[in-house]
């Protein structure tokens, strides 16, 4: 068994979708290990995201994750870094595969519904990010 991070970004829980997506994560089989709802402040975004603060986008990803509260997510499932990755689809939505969550729900590259991490070593920092050993069940 293994586990991923998930965010449920501020796009999505604005648009009160977020319930679909949960639904989606427990129809697929993985086990909700720790699950909560926050407001990032921007320092905690740009922390969060320092891989990416090099990148042209980085200023505009950081204030999108801040304006507006997330819900963070850890999930078990064998081989679950991978299992989620297919579960969101393509990062742009456009190239996204029907039936994955960012092909129905994306709305673009930047406000795309969903993160994911991208390797088990990332996973585990970014649990860790957002919660202690005893708020996962
Ligand atoms: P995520 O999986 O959360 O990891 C980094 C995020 O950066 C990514 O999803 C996108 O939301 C965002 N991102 C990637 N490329 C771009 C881009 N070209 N413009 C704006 N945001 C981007």
């Amino acid at each position: 068994m293994s586990r991923t991070f998930a965010m449920i970004k501020p796009d999505a829980v604005e648009r009160a979708i977020s319930g679909k997506i949960i639904a989606k994560i427990e129809e697929a089989g993985f086990n909700i290990v720790a699950m909560k709802k926050v407001q990032l402040s921007l320092a905690d975004a740009q922390a969060f995201y320092a891989v990416h603060k090099e990148r042209p986008f980085f200023g505009e990803l950081t204030e999108f994750m801040s304006r507006s509260p997330i819900i963070a997510l850890a999930m078990e499932k064998p081989d679950a870094v991978a299992a989620w990755r297919k579960l969101m689809g393509a990062t742009n939505p456009a190239e996204a595969e029907p039936g994955t969550i960012r092909k129905e729900f994306a709305l673009s590259i930047g406000e795309n519904a969903v993160h994911g991490s991208d390797s088990d070593e990332n996973a585990a920092i970014e649990i860790s990010f957002f919660f202690n050993h005893f708020e996962q069940v």
